[in-house]
C-alpha cells in the first residue's frame, strides 16, 4: 500500500482553499482539517466569555489562562458529507462563520499563546499522515515537511464576491464592501504578524484560481497529488 502523505494548502482569505481541500480529502480517503475553523473557535470562545470587549480589545492574560479550556474537534456530518466543527463538544459550524467572528479572528490568531495551542492540536491530528490541512501557516510552521504544499490565491474582488455569495446563500445579511474590507484587513494582519505569518513556502506550488471553476480546480489538485505520490513511490522503489 502506498504511504499516506501530508498535504498542506495555504493561501489568502476566502480563496476557496477549504472547498478544494475537503473535496480532495474525500476523493483520496484522507482526513481533512480546517485550521481556520480552530482559530474561529478560539475567537468564538473569547467573544462568549467577555474576553473580547465591545471596542475589540482583548484581555490577553485572561485569554491565556483559559486557553486549556478550548478543545476543538471535527465530526462528519452524514447529511452534508463534510466535517462540522465542535467547540468543547458543541457543534458551532454556523456560529464560527459569521461576520462578527471574521472581524475578530485575525487579531486572535496573531496571539502567540493561541498559535502555540492550536499548532500543537494540529500536529497531533496529523501525526500519522493521511491528512489534508488548510490554513495560513501549514506548509511553513505546522507541517514544514509536508510532502505536497499548495499556495492558493485569487484577486481580492473575486474572493470577496465568493465570500459574499456564500453568506447570502446561508441567509446571512452581508454587505459586499464590508466583506471586501474584512478580507483585505485579515490578509494584512495575517501576513504581517510576528509568529507564523501567512507566506508562501519556498517549495509550495502556486495556484491562482481567479478564473477556474471548482471542478477544474479539483482536477488540478488531484493531478498534483497523483504526480507527487508517483514521484515518491518511484524514489522509494529504486
Ligand atoms: O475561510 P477564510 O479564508 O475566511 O478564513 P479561515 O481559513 O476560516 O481562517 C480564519 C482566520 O484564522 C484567518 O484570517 C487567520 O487570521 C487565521 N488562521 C491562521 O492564522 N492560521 C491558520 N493556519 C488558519 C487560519
Amino acid at each position: 500500500m502506498k504511504k499516506k502523505i501530508t498535504i498542506a494548502i495555504d493561501g489568502h482569505s476566502s480563496c476557496g482553499k477549504s472547498t478544494m481541500a475537503k473535496d480532495l480529502a474525500r476523493a483520496i480517503g484522507y482526513i481533512y482539517v480546517d485550521s481556520g475553523a480552530m482559530y474561529r473557535c478560539c475567537t468564538l470562545f473569547a467573544l462568549q466569555h467577555g474576553i473580547i470587549a465591545d471596542d475589540g480589545s482583548i484581555d490577553e492574560a485572561e485569554f491565556e489562562r483559559r486557553m486549556p479550556e478550548i478543545q476543538v474537534s471535527f465530526r462528519l456530518n452524514e447529511e452534508t458529507g463534510r466535517p462540522d466543527t465542535y467547540l468543547n463538544g458543541v457543534c458551532v459550524e454556523s456560529e464560527i462563520r459569521t461576520m462578527e467572528v471574521s472581524s475578530h479572528v485575525s487579531p486572535v490568531a496573531a496571539l502567540p499563546f493561541v498559535r502555540a495551542a492550536m499548532t500543537a492540536q494540529q500536529q497531533a491530528m496529523g501525526r500519522e499522515g493521511g491528512i489534508v490541512m488548510d490554513g495560513r501557516d501549514i506548509g511553513t510552521a505546522v507541517f514544514p515537511d509536508a510532502e505536497l504544499k499548495i499556495f492558493v490565491t485569487a484577486s481580492d474582488e473575486i474572493r470577496a464576491q465568493r465570500r459574499y455569495d456564500e453568506l447570502i446563500a446561508k441567509g446571512e445579511e452581508a454587505d459586499f464592501d464590508e466583506v471586501l474590507a474584512n478580507l483585505r484587513e485579515r490578509d494584512r494582519i495575517d501576513s504581517t504578524r510576528e509568529v507564523a505569518p501567512l507566506r508562501q513556502a519556498d517549495d509550495a506550488i502556486v495556484l491562482d484560481n481567479s478564473h477556474i471553476t471548482i471542478p477544474e480546480q479539483n482536477q488540478w489538485l488531484l493531478d498534483r497529488f497523483e504526480e507527487k505520490t508517483q514521484a515518491l513511490s518511484s524514489t522509494t522503489s529504486k
